[in-house]
């Protein structure tokens, strides 16, 4: 494989071409990018871990990852929620093997030392004899997560004590994120376990996906349109905003077809709609009574979709979180978390499970649209031409929709800088820029207000 020279030069003129809207497209598959992201980028970003409802009692425990960090996040017997590296301090075995469960001591499969779910080692086998009896067992608890906080309900943990505080880094997300999560009384749960599955792709490909390519959707899947499930418009994932945030984070909000008729409240059931007047300002609730898919990329691997699919008089909506795990430059594990409203109604539930099966879920069509495209264009990434270090027309990808044509909003009612439509790469940029000023160390998660152009 050739290797790329890096240096804080090349990489800022990157960032100057992908502002004028052209990148080159080898970023998207290089080993040595991806070395470099891992230690810049998601050693220091917080990322999501799981979701509250996954650990509804003291004992509760759910293994994770970041990145290459294998996590055991478990809540303890005051109900707090902690997550510590999920490797036995003794010889480095990974301690709970289990996806999820409910124990209040984790013993290693190796050595068979043992652990309460505060992290402390409470148990040596033969440990009089072969250790002493003055062995410090204070001194070999597994090793925390460095930070770990909540957010409406989602845990997010972060490798670095020094980074940014959640809600700090999450900026003006927060204001979109309450229209996800907080709209209706009790929020929201997660049914089943997360779904995973491998794809061969770049995990900046598939956020961007997410953050700032509604375009695709009138291409890749317009058989949606055609069976009837979205409406009856190719082009409708254009109409709407999309929203360029601090920190990377992007949303698009997609509003009604002009003449068609669609549902309020992405169809949800009528009995909730006081809650969701209740629960939200009188501006998310405007956005959140008028829109059909929220979708969006919490910088870095956090993306979410909140659709609206479904044919006449079996419409649903649901909230789907991803996290893409970057396992190489070009592969990621995806973690699919299906969430409902914990008001909703049990048949309502239920249905909107399998709609997100039968659409987002592995087999899903849409992800089969999606996961087919990701994968070809992460291989044609890794080619000698598409390597070619000349940063002119030819060897750079287009990101100029909206250039020169579409201007910022004068006036939004939330956090952000709005466009009125969702056809524009302006929300790419922003999180490909946002990630090239890590990569240059102009900026860093330590920092406030490390965009503060973005309000
Ligand atoms: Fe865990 Fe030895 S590795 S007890
Ligand atoms: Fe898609």
């Amino acid at each position: 494989m050739m290797s790329t020279v890096l240096d804080e030069d090349r990489l800022r003129k990157i960032k100057e071409k992908i502002s004028q809207g052209m990148m080159p497209q080898w970023i998207l598959n290089d080993p040595a990018i991806f070395d470099e992201e891992i230690e810049k980028v998601f050693a220091h970003a917080w990322q999501l871990l799981g979701h509250e409802s996954e650990l509804k009692e003291p004992g509760s425990y759910i293994t994770r990852w970041l990145v290459h960090d294998p996590i055991l996040v478990v809540r303890t017997k005051k109900g707090e929620i902690k997550a510590f590296l999920n490797s036995c301090p003794h010889r480095g075995m990974q301690l709970c093997t289990a996806d999820f469960g409910k124990k209040n001591t984790f013993q290693c499969p190796y050595h068979g030392w043992s652990f309460n779910n505060d992290g402390k080692l409470i148990g040596v086998v033969a440990g009089d004899k072969v250790y002493g009896e003055g062995m410090d067992k204070e001194q070999w608890g597994l090793k925390p997560v460095p930070q770990v906080a909540t957010y409406n309900g989602l845990i997010f943990g972060c490798l670095d004590a020094n980074t940014m505080p959640l809600e700090e880094y999450l900026g003006g997300m927060k204001w979109y994120f309450d229209i996800l999560l907080n709209r209706s009384d009790g929020g929201m749960e997660v049914r089943g376990v997360p779904q995973r599955w491998i794809l061969n792709a770049n995990w900046k490909l598939t956020s961007e996906n997410f953050g700032g390519d509604p375009y695709h959707v009138a291409t890749v899947h317009r058989s949606t349109v055609e069976l009837g499930i979205s409406p009856q418009d190719p082009l409708f994932s254009g109409y709407g905003y999309q929203v360029v945030l601090d920190h990377g984070h992007n949303v698009n909000i997609n509003t009604g077809v002009p003449g068609l008729d669609i549902p309020p409240y992405q169809g949800m059931p009528e009995e909730m709609w006081p809650m969701f007047q209740k629960n939200l300002t009188a501006e998310q609730h405007d956005i959140l009574s008028k829109c059909t898919v929220i979708v969006g990329n919490c910088f870095p691997n956090l993306s979410f979709l909140s659709p609206l699919h479904g044919s006449e008089g079996h419409l649903h909506n649901y909230l789907n979180m991803r996290v893409w795990r970057p396992i190489s430059a070009d592969k990621i594990e995806v973690w699919s978390w299906f969430m409902i409203d914990k008001a909703a109604p049990e048949a309502y539930k239920q249905a909107s499970y399998k709609g997100y099966i039968a659409s987002f879920g592995p087999s899903g069509t849409l992800e089969q649209d999606d996961a087919e495209i990701w994968a070809r264009v992460t291989q044609a990434s890794k080619g000698i031409l598409a390597r070619d270090k000349d940063l002119s027309y030819n060897n750079v990808l287009n990101y100029m929709m909206g250039e020169g044509k579409v201007e910022p909003l004068d006036h939004w009612d939330g956090p952000g800088v709005a466009y009125p439509t969702c056809y524009v790469d302006y929300a790419s940029r922003n999180m490909h820029e946002f990630w090239l000023s890590l990569l240059t160390g102009d900026v860093n998660l330590r920092q406030s207000a490390v965009h503060s152009e973005i309000k």
